[in-house]
């Protein structure tokens, strides 16, 4: 695991990483770019970012294929809090993906064991995922695998954890009751099958979570830990969120860094 401390946003330090990625893939229509992509507050900005790489002709995501990481149960479709209406509105409406290389889960399927299980063949199907990009939980989950979530588990059906509710409900009026207690999620297993994962954290609130990410002993209670297995991944953090190291953990990965300075540079 590498961690890169930005003193950029870090929305705007992963889209420069994303854009550098897809360009040296030049991915082709044979051969397209395989990203998986999160929701959420934390990566609006690096949304924001790609999307004026592209108004700006610098960034085409024509032969981008992508998959996101979770959705809700039950919110009727076209609900402004749904992941597929965060995305269209975000991104995909302001880019020149072709809509049918877009894969969300769907919440509304009438069998939703099945639309996992076909979530799931879809992604092997399309050659695994080149990138997949993340935030954390406040408790550490990593897209909806909360915690205790098995390492093994691959796209199912979850019960969303009470904190994870409490911080979602930001975005319901701050009413706990309208958020969804289900949804469905990419297991952990699918996430160290991609050939490289980007986390993105920020914030004091996230700074437990990061602890446990990089400091932290591999355990289901913080599903982020998993990680740590897999070969290829980088975590990009601004400092708030680094409150919780020790210094010495803090210094190391500063240290390291220069290897990344060209899109600190860009940023
Ligand atoms: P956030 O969510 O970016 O809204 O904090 C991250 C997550 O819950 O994975």
């Amino acid at each position: 695991m590498r961690l890169v401390i930005t003193r950029k946003g870090v929305g705007n330090w992963a889209a420069q990483y994303v854009k550098q990625q897809i360009l040296h893939a030049a991915p082709t229509k044979a051969r397209p770019f395989v990203l998986g992509l999160p929701t959420g507050g934390t990566p609006l900005e690096m949304y924001q970012h790609l999307v004026t790489m592209h108004t700006r002709g610098e960034l085409s995501f024509a032969h981008v294929t992508t998959y996101n990481m979770d959705e809700y149960i039950g919110l009727p479709e076209g609900h402004k809090e749904s992941y597929r209406t965060y995305m269209f509105e975000n991104l995909f409406n302001h880019i020149d993906i072709d809509p049918a290389q877009v894969h969300i889960p769907n919440g509304n399927a009438p069998d939703l064991a099945k639309e996992c299980e076909q979530y799931t063949t879809s992604i092997a199907a399309n050659g695994g995922v080149d990138l997949f990009l993340g935030g954390v939980g406040e408790n550490g989950h990593i897209a909806f695998n909360e915690p205790y979530s098995s390492p093994a588990a691959s796209t199912r059906i979850v019960h969303l954890d009470m904190s994870t509710r409490i911080a979602n409900s930001r975005f319901f009026n701050n009413d706990i009751s309208q958020v969804p207690d289900k949804a469905l999620t990419v297991g952990i297993q699918q996430l160290m099958d991609a050939r490289q994962v980007l986390i993105l954290v920020s914030g004091h609130k996230k700074a437990l979570a990061l602890r446990e990410c990089v400091e932290g002993a591999i355990s289901h209670a913080w599903p982020i830990t998993a990680l740590q297995m897999h070969p290829n991944v980088l975590v990009v953090a601004d400092k708030d969120a680094c409150s919780e190291l020790r210094l010495k953990t803090y210094s190391y990965f500063k240290e390291l860094q220069d290897q990344y300075s060209h899109i600190e540079a860009l940023a």
